[in-house]
């Protein structure tokens, strides 16, 4: 089973959808050996389809609603992404966990209906400054990782991103050690749950041009989840063709 090699964008609630239609146009993937995956928001993914098609990135989404249709004002059914072409769902987010309180339990609802309406999810777990600081770290991500994820599901539908708070935004990168040491764990985990699978573990925290060569080189380390760099063509292009 060869190792599944991803890059995946979070735009987060950046760009207008003209500049969105721009920056995929701009961003060129010849030879690049990874899977690329991008996360616009919402708001753009029904103008974006054709240039994902053309650029062979897989459309994702960064929040839904499980349910697929209702009284659920202001919220985003999962149904009508599949419609704009949305394949992979970001779950986890730490700007969802602590900015929107989504819970461990919100959270398993959305894998469970997200996986059972056939998508491909991105579950992104990660300890903040004070977790780390006092040693918890490994605990707090593990206990994320565990009350999301349950033997039912399909591994080869999974990823998982690891994405220490105290990385993302900040410019501060966990060094290529911190990071290969969390994955490690991770993996052991998922070993447990489904043997032998090949769920990819992505880094993510102010990755770089400048450091993802280094990160994506850690044995267990299987790609990027990438947030202000994934906003210049140029710079996600550089990540893309990092392994
Ligand atoms: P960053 O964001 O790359 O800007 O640190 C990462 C993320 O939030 O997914």
């Amino acid at each position: 089973m060869s190792k599944r090699k991803i890059v995946a964008g979070n735009w987060k609630m950046n760009t207008s959808i003209k500049e969105g239609i721009a920056l995929v146009k701009e961003i060129k993937l010849i030879n690049s050996t990874a899977e690329i995956l991008v996360f616009p928001p919402a708001t753009h993914l029904y103008a974006l389809t054709k240039e994902f098609k053309n650029n062979k990135m897989v459309l994702g989404a960064q929040n839904f609603y499980p349910k697929e249709k209702g009284a659920f004002t202001g919220e985003i059914s999962p149904m009508v992404l599949k419609e704009c072409g949305v394949e992979n769902l970001l779950i986890g987010h730490s700007e969802r966990r602590s900015l929107f309180n989504e819970s461990d339990l919100m959270l398993k609802q959305k894998l469970e209906f997200a996986l059972e309406h056939g998508f491909d999810v991105t579950f992104c777990i990660g300890e903040n400054l004070e977790d780390r600081k006092s040693g918890k770290h490994k605990e707090v991500v593990i206990q994320q990782l565990l009350s999301g994820l349950d033997q039912t599901f399909d591994s080869s539908k999974i990823i998982i991103a690891y994405e220490p708070v105290w990385a993302i935004g900040t410019g501060e990168t966990a060094s290529p050690e911190q990071a290969q040491e969390m994955h490690h764990e991770i993996r052991k985990e998922l070993e447990i749950i489904w043997p032998h699978n090949n769920i990819p573990i992505l880094y993510g925290g102010s990755v770089k041009p400048g450091n993802a060569k280094e990160l994506f080189s850690q044995n267990d380390v299987d790609g990027g989840l990438i947030g202000g760099a994934s906003l210049n063509a140029k710079s996600f292009e550089a990540i893309c063709h990092s392994f």
